[in-house]
């Protein structure tokens, strides 16, 4: 028997629901020594902006138990370049991909947005609202439902794509955001982002990210991302993909069943590329082994034993 690893989220079919997450997989075509994008559900890119960005001097990166902590300050190539140069060599490849869009301001999500509406080869939008909003002071886009939902609506506006936000875990209550994205008219959304943290050098008494804060990201925060996403799909119809230090199927399965329609994989390929390959096919065995015959079958099916949380 060969399990049906389809999955539908919103107006996609995914062969699979095992996706790469933003920033940690370049434009797909890095990967393309190591794996075929064809055995994922889809890819997502790294943030793309109206215009080019260099990003934050080093270190950009430090490691810590059990994750990583990155303050690459959004390093693209723009939106401009994306579309000319990456996205002809990806419509060769027969998968699903997902633009994953930031801006400093809502007209530059919008402008984005619009272009990426007119690309031929983009499947879906993810809106990356973990950034500071300059017309509002810094205060970051998806720490505020309020502004969460402004910048929803301009997207939904600016493009007949799919549109899936992508959800900051640095707030008291992540349902307030996730309700804010579904009302706005989100076909999903899409959690965690990363967690904002610091590392400090003791000799130096210096932090070691240039830019002092960072986000951490990795199995360090991987129970966190799943209580998450668990309390996030009992809130909202929209699909959610789950994401937070997935290494293998074993931990796909931790969101699948906490209620994830599909996941994502990120600093995982940082230690293996084809990190998200693996999991897809960990994800095939698991079902095949116990003859269940569909994933479908599994998402949402956590059982607590009548205990709420
Ligand atoms: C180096 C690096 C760069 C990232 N860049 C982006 C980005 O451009 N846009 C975005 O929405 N998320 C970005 N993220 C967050 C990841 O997509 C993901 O949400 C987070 O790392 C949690 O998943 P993981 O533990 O599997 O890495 C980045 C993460 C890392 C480690």
């Amino acid at each position: 028997m060969t399990p049906d690893l389809s999955v539908t989220l919103g107006p996609l079919r995914l062969r699979n629901p095992v996706l790469t997450a933003s920033g940690t997989f370049g434009y797909g075509l890095e990967f393309l020594p190591f794996l075929r994008l064809e055995d994922l559900g889809g890819i997502v890119v790294k943030g793309l902006s109206p215009r080019p960005r260099v990003g934050n001097p080093p270190e950009r990166i430090v490691e810590t138990p059990a994750g990583m902590l990155n303050a690459i300050g959004l390093q693209n190539v723009g939106v401009d370049a994306f579309i000319e140069e990456k996205l002809p060599e990806l419509r060769k490849h027969d998968t699903i991909v997902f633009a994953n869009v930031f801006g400093a301001t809502e007209a530059e999500y919008v402008d984005v947005c619009r272009k990426l509406d007119d690309a031929h080869g983009v499947g879906a939008v993810e809106l990356n609202v973990s950034c500071p909003n300059t017309e509002a002071g810094g205060m970051i886009f998806g720490n505020d439902p309020v502004a969460l939902a402004r910048v929803t609506r301009a997207c939904r506006k600016a493009t007949r794509l799919p549109l899936v936000v992508k959800l900051s875990p640095n707030v008291t209550d992540i349902r307030e955001t996730a309700r804010a994205a579904e009302g706005e008219g989100a076909d999903a959304v899409s959690l965690v982002n990363t967690f904002v943290g610091m590392a400090i050098d003791v000799e130096r008494r210096r932090p070691v990210l240039a830019n002092v804060s960072g986000g951490l990201s990795g199995p360090a925060i991987r129970p966190l991302a799943v209580w998450m996403t668990w309390q996030v799909a009992r809130t909202v119809k929209v699909p959610v993909i789950g994401m937070g230090g997935i290494v293998e199927a074993r931990d796909a399965l931790e969101f699948l069943i906490a209620g994830a329609t599909a996941v994502q994989v990120g600093t995982a390929s940082f230690i293996h590329p084809d990190s998200a390959v693996r999991v897809a096919r960990g994800l095939e065995d698991h079902l095949r082994e116990r003859g269940i015959p569909t994933i479908r079958e599994i998402v949402g099916s956590l059982e607590t034993g009548g205990r709420p949380a």
